[in-house]
Formats: C-alpha cells, sequence, structure tokens
C-alpha cells in the first residue's frame, strides 16, 4: 500500500498570478515577478497582456513586466484567446474596458458555454459597449471607453471573479466607483492592491458584507513581487495525507489567505489531523507550512454561507467525504455549475459509477462515506475539468490506482507539477 510522505513546496497560486501579471501591466515601471504559476491558464493571461502591447521577458526564473499604466492597453491585432481560463476572460475584459481599444474575445468550448454576462452587464451599465454571442457568451467584442461612469455596483453573485473585473475597471474610471458585496468572497485582488500602494477603501457592512471604494484613475507604481503557493492545489495533498492511512506530510509556503483556506477548517472539523506552523507575510498574504497526518474522518454539514469561500475546493472535500465516517452534506453550490464543468453533475456522475451513496438535490450534494471494493473497469470522466481530474486522480489512491481516468491533460491548465509532486510525496509502506 502506499503512503504519502516528506514535504513539497506546492505550485504557485493561479489566482494571484492570473492578478499580478494584470496589475503590473497596470503599474508604471518594471516589475519583477517570481514563482509565476507557469500553468496553461496564466499564460493565456500574459499572453493576452502581450497582445495588448504590454513587454514582458523572461529573464532566468523571473519575469519582468513593464507596466503602461491603467490607460496604456494597445488595440490588439487578433482575438484574445483565454483558452478554458475564466479568470482571464473576465478580468481582463474588466481591465480593457476602461481603455479606448476594440477587443475580441475568444476562448474553448468550455470556456464559451460559461456567462460572460455576470461581468459584461455591469459593464454596459456604465458605458461599455459589448456584443457577446447569444448575449452571454464568448466570442465577445467590447469597445472600451475612456469614459466609463463611476457608479455603485451591488454583487448579484458572490463571485471574485465579477468583483475583481468591476475593481479592474474601476482602477481607470474617473470618479468613485463602489461595489457592493453582500457576501465576502476571496479576497486576494484587494491584498495585491494593498501590497502595491493603490489608494481605495474597504468598509464593513453591517450585514456581514463590505463596501470597496475606488477614486480613480489611480497611478500604480510598479513593484516586485514573489507569488505564494496556491491554497487551493494545497487541498488536494491535504485530502489525500488525511485518507491513506500512514501518511504524514509538510507542505510549503502555502498562502493562507482565510478566504481561500476555509477548507481547512472543515476538514479539521471532519477530524483531520492539520496544524499550520511557521506563518508569515510574502507579498501581501500570509504565507506557511501545512502539517497533515493520516486521520480517521466523520461527516459534517457544511453551510452554504461557506461556499464563496470554498468555491474551489468542493471537488476534494467530497473525495474526502467518500473516506469519511456517516454522511457530508454540502449545501448551496449552485455556483458550481458555472466551473469549468457542472461540477455537482462531475462530482456526482462519477461518484455513483464507482458505487457511492449520494443525492443530489437541490444544489445540495449529499455524500455517504463507504469502504468500497473496486469493481473492475471503471472510467471517471473529467469533463475536461482540471479539479475533477486532480480529485478523482487522489481518490485512485485508495483504490491503488485502478479506476481509469478519460483525460488527465486539463491538469495543465492550473497545476502542470501535480503529478510530479504527488509523486514525490508518495512512498510504499
Ligand atoms: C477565481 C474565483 C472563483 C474560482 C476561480 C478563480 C478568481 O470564481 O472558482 O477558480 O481567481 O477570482 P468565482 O469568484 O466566480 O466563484
Amino acid at each position: 500500500m502506499l503512503k504519502l510522505k516528506g514535504s513539497i513546496k506546492v505550485g504557485s497560486d493561479k489566482g494571484y498570478s492570473h492578478r499580478v501579471l494584470i496589475l503590473s501591466a497596470m503599474s508604471v515601471g518594471k516589475s519583477k515577478i517570481k514563482d509565476l504559476l507557469e500553468s496553461q491558464d496564466v499564460l493565456n493571461t500574459l499572453k493576452i497582456l502581450k497582445e495588448l502591447g504590454i513587454k514582458i521577458n523572461k529573464v532566468g526564473s523571473f519575469y519582468e513586466v513593464y507596466g503602461n499604466g491603467t490607460n496604456g492597453f494597445m488595440e490588439p491585432k487578433k482575438a484574445l484567446d483565454c483558452g478554458n481560463s475564466g479568470t482571464s476572460a473576465r478580468l481582463l475584459i474588466g481591465a480593457v474596458s476602461t481603455n479606448p481599444i476594440k477587443c475580441m474575445f475568444v476562448g474553448d468550448s468550455s470556456l464559451s458555454s460559461r456567462d460572460m454576462s455576470r461581468v459584461t452587464n455591469y459593464l454596459e451599465r456604465i458605458g461599455a459597449e459589448v456584443q457577446c454571442t447569444n448575449n452571454a457568451y464568448l466570442p465577445l467584442m467590447i469597445y472600451g471607453n475612456e469614459r466609463l461612469l463611476p457608479m455603485t455596483h451591488i454583487m448579484k453573485i458572490a463571485s471574485a471573479q465579477i468583483k475583481s473585473a468591476l475593481i479592474l475597471a474601476g482602477l481607470n474610471i474617473h470618479g468613485t466607483t463602489r461595489i457592493i458585496e453582500n457576501k465576502i468572497t476571496r479576497d486576494h485582488t484587494e491584498n495585491l492592491m494593498k501590497y502595491l500602494n493603490i489608494k481605495f477603501n474597504v468598509k464593513k457592512l453591517r450585514n456581514g458584507g463590505k463596501e470597496i471604494t475606488i477614486n480613480g484613475p489611480c497611478e500604480i507604481k510598479s513593484r516586485n513581487l514573489t507569488v505564494p503557493g496556491d491554497p487551493s492545489s494545497a487541498a488536494f495533498f491535504v485530502v489525500a495525507a488525511l485518507i491513506i492511512p500512514n501518511s504524514k506530510i509538510v507542505l510549503k509556503n502555502v498562502m493562507l489567505n482565510p478566504t481561500r483556506t476555509a477548507y481547512i477548517k472543515i476538514l479539521q472539523k471532519m477530524g483531520g489531523n492539520i496544524k499550520i506552523t511557521k506563518t508569515k507575510k510574502l507579498s501581501g498574504e500570509y504565507v506557511g507550512e501545512i502539517h497533515v497526518e493520516y486521520s480517521q474522518l466523520k461527516g459534517v454539514n457544511i453551510a452554504a454561507s461557506l461556499a464563496p469561500q470554498l468555491i474551489d475546493e468542493y471537488p476534494i472535500l467530497s473525495i474526502a467525504a467518500t473516506q469519511a465516517k456517516g454522511q457530508t452534506i454540502m449545501k448551496g453550490l449552485s455556483e458550481l455549475r458555472h466551473k469549468e464543468s457542472d461540477r455537482i453533475n462531475s462530482i456526482a456522475i462519477n461518484l455513483k459509477k464507482i458505487g457511492y451513496r449520494l443525492t443530489s438535490k437541490n444544489n445540495n450534494l449529499t455524500i455517504k462515506g463507504t469502504n468500497l471494493k473496486l469493481r473492475k473497469g471503471i472510467t471517471i470522466k473529467t469533463y475536461n475539468d482540471h479539479r475533477i481530474a486532480m480529485s478523482f486522480s487522489i481518490l485512485n489512491l485508495i483504490f491503488e490506482n485502478k479506476l481509469k481516468i478519460d483525460d488527465k491533460t486539463c491538469i495543465l491548465t492550473s497545476y502542470p507539477s501535480f503529478q510530479i509532486h504527488l509523486n514525490k510525496l508518495l512512498t510504499k509502506t
């Protein structure tokens, strides 16, 4: 039987890498970026910024970005291809909307079925002209405008991508842009903005939400940055170590932003032996070591209010649930339907195929933990979704890799070193 032992430095954070590139491009001067995640999604953002006239060079292991300011994007000569990356599309649509240029955004078939109107509706309201396929989808054309209106946006969907798109637009809008989120979403855009000394205000609201105020246009001074490790990538190894007997691992240099690490609290509630040590600040975020030991897990109820902070971790939490005693109930998962695949379906169909008992009703998922004997000839369908592929690769360790996983190439979008890092931790007992 295999177990996980030793330590690794997990891959760099995907969301932070996109943001570092975009905000460095919108700064004035040269930024030197260390540990940028070189995954397909992030490289798509990088390529698009180059199409928008930003000079970016790789020098040794660093990237140097020569920012042109918040108003410095040039009209691209060709369509901007975001590939599979929702973050590239949504954030860059926001960033270019305030520049007087015409941009066409395209993506792969999965991205072309994801709703862009959740961003473009707000931008149209303040004066951008947008033409989307069937009113919501890529390919889309945006005609940016230097005179977009400073207004108050009330977020209808709890989404860090939408919030970040509006923030990036607000940085170049003349006057006060206000963004009100009634449910807190991931806040690494705001943390990075603080690190870059961008002037903006965050006010806590009585209902637990917050109001972000930006008085634009902002001048951002370039600053060198190091990208911390990705807590969502770490989650795969955390769960692997918890469910494989005799495992004991250390994950180093992981970003510990509370809006990204709620899964650790959930797994601890499930009985997981997880400890955090050696915390320090790195480029505006806390990072630290995550120590994990094999633990007998028990099922828990996960409240819908936590969904924005757990959004990318439900697939791997579902895998943890299969190994827990009792049932785990995950509520309020509607946003999972809008990811790289419909993740409620991708999780439910694959787990059922293996033989797990679960119900998926009204965007809630209930999974009963069971000690299963694997039938022969089961193939997991990843639906070209990296988090489904990695989650089922972890479950596969329980079955000594006897599950067939149809296509793992999608893992390259977020974590090209996933298998290398997993192999490094795996040893025979
Ligand atoms: C992301 C936010 C989340 C997450 C996605 C990355 C980001 O999307 O699922 O993988 O970088 O802002 P939503 O904020 O739309 O839920």
